[in-house]
């Protein structure tokens, strides 16, 4: 316990040091809280303190009562952009521009017509047996104009004739209510930067709750905030692409926050007595595994970067407001910047209030790791991702998928887990994706190999770490529209064939696979009853 203890006292003089310097001196930020401190510390030695090695595959059931699912979302999947009333959404948008920003000059415009073949689609997911189908809902079906002045009842029946569908052969729907298709006339207001946005979405979000709620009971309000602040804002990957780094990411969480916020607060004042449902978000996240664990200053700088990762969105959530570490980094580096306040935008004490706990459970998508350095030269560039002051890397000896970002690193599942459990009070926890990319072949024993590693990490989490984990989700259900990489990367279960105009389905091996783990509730040939 020595060094690490040595840790401790040394980091918190540092952060003594920077209160002192600038919170205090400077900027004067209230919110100052030495638990939240001594917190951090004791997350650093706790999670840190201990590699893990994974080379045994757990052979214990999960339990009767976890749940397993698939993933897909409206945009990926459905199809059928402009019919039966629906309006033009940004992914709509940036799939039309000319050039075209996807590969091969993809577009969403049929994909997998899951529009069309939705009782096929739930046909296979009874037969591969699943607990829960995780989809998201088109806002520009429910809502063409992206305000409450014109409802498309064609689109909800979509939505309506799917979860009937899914609940006539027993399976559970568990709804996105945003996966990254905002109706395009709100984007030209401003979308996820212009608070006006809060007040569109709750509103959307009771259309959602009274229309559907008798059927949904598990409601995400978002997928992967951070996809569509940094990405769709920040560094512009992802619709409606544009790159005010440093800012521009910063507004839209700030308010996609309160949005969330608004949802919850309706759904639990309005509609959760008679429909006894549950609303979280799903926020995605790698594991950042510190360079080395001798250096105080690796270990420091990963726990850093996952504050600004999983942390931006689940810590104001969870504790009411962004993390204290992406206070004051953002504050320094504004302050050296020229700017007269932080570029990350200030909460008031009601938002802070209104903001936490505004969650049932929270989502996890996660696919890989990263390893953390420190550094004594952090890029200067404005930018959420150089905000954090460290070095994310992959060796290039890690397993690879077809996905540039996407490593295969089972044992970072185990770890995130307890860094939830840890950071967040031991939260309910739902797995809302988690998948490989490969090129589409039916003899995917790569996939297999990738889903059979985490979920046995993940297992591991439960057994050994106690994480409440309540279900587990994979991604995808069938290859779809990966957003700017178009149809060259493969995610599904399900192949298809994007050849054809039936968009004919066909599972790979993967999906025989996973079906006797959904059976079995268990990751290998030979299970034994948890003994837990
Ligand atoms: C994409 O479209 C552009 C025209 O905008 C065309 O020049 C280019 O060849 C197309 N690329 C592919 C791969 O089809
Ligand atoms: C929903 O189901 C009804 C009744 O079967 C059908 O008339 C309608 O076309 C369906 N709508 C959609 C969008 O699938
Ligand atoms: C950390 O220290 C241990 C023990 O001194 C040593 O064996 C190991 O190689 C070091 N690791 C790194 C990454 O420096
Ligand atoms: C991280 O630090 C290690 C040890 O100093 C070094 O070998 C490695 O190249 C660094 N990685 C990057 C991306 O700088
Ligand atoms: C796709 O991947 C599989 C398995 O890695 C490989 O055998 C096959 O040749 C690849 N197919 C193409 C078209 O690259």
């Amino acid at each position: 316990m020595q060094p690490i203890f040595q840790i401790r006292i040394q980091y918190i003089k540092q952060v003594h040091e920077i209160k002192e310097n600038y919170f205090v001196k400077k900027l004067v930020i209230p919110l100052w809280n030495m638990r939240a401190v001594i917190h951090y510390a004791v997350i650093v030695i706790v999670l840190f303190s201990e590699a893990i090695t994974e080379d045994v595959l757990n052979n214990r059931r999960f339990p009767d009562d976890f749940l397993f699912g698939v993933a897909t979302a409206s945009y990926q999947v459905e199809g059928a952009w402009n019919e039966d009333g629906k309006g033009e959404s940004i992914w709509d948008r940036v799939c039309h521009t000319v050039p075209s920003p996807i590969t091969n000059n993809d577009t969403g415009d049929i994909a997998c017509d899951s529009y069309h073949k939705y009782k096929e689609d739930v046909a296979l997911l009874a037969d591969l047996g699943v607990d829960f189908y995780r989809f998201s809902i088109a806002w520009t079906r429910i809502l063409p104009t992206g305000f409450n002045n014109n409802i498309n009842q064609a689109g909800l029946n979509y939505y309506k004739n799917l979860t009937k569908e899914l609940r006539a052969n027993g399976i559970e729907p568990v709804v996105t209510m945003y996966h990254w298709d905002l109706p395009q006339s709100l984007q030209d207001l401003g979308g996820w930067q212009n608070e006006l946005i809060v007040d569109s979405y709750v509103d959307y979000a009771r259309i959602l709750f009274s229309e559907l709620g008798d059927s949904v009971k598990y409601w995400l309000t978002f997928n992967e905030a951070k996809q569509v602040c940094d990405g769709g804002y920040g560094v512009a990957q992802k619709a409606p692409l544009i790159e005010s780094p440093g800012i521009g990411e910063y507004l839209c969480a700030h308010n996609l926050l309160k949005a969330h916020a608004g949802a919850w607060r309706l759904y639990d004042e309005e509609f959760r007595k008679d429909q006894e449902g549950k609303v979280g978000i799903a926020i995605d996240t790698s594991w950042y595994e510190p360079f080395s664990y001798n250096s105080t200053a690796d270990i420091e700088a990963a726990e850093t970067k996952q504050q600004f990762s999983y942390g931006w969105y689940a810590n104001p959530i969870v504790h009411g407001d962004y993390p204290w570490v992406m206070q004051a980094k953002i504050a320094v580096r504004s302050e050296q910047e020229g700017f007269g306040k932080s570029r990350l935008p200030e909460f008031t004490q009601e938002e802070i209030k209104y903001i936490k706990g505004t969650y049932d459970f929270l989502g996890l998508n996660t696919y890989s790791t990263s390893l953390i350095n420190a550094t004594d030269d952090p890029d200067p560039s404005k930018g959420w991702a150089q905000d954090a002051e460290v070095i994310e890397w992959q060796p290039d000896e890690w397993e690879g998928s077809s996905s540039s970002w996407l490593k295969v690193v089972p044992w970072g599942m185990r770890k995130i887990l307890r860094w939830l459990k840890e950071t967040y009070n031991n939260p309910r926890i739902l797995i809302t994706e988690n998948g490989y990319s490969d090129n589409g072949t039916l003899a995917d024993d790569k996939r297999i190999s990738y889903y059979q590693r985490y979920m046995s990490s993940l297992r591991d989490a439960m057994e050994l770490d106690g994480v409440d984990v309540m279900g587990y989700c994979a991604w995808s259900m069938m290859d779809n529209f990966e957003w700017l990489a178009g149809y060259s990367e493969k995610f599904g279960l399900y192949h298809v064939d994007f050849n054809s105009p039936n968009r004919e389905r066909t599972p790979k091996k993967s999906a025989i696979w996973y079906k006797r783990v959904v059976e079995t509730k268990c990751v290998v040939d030979d299970c034994v009853d948890a003994k837990l």
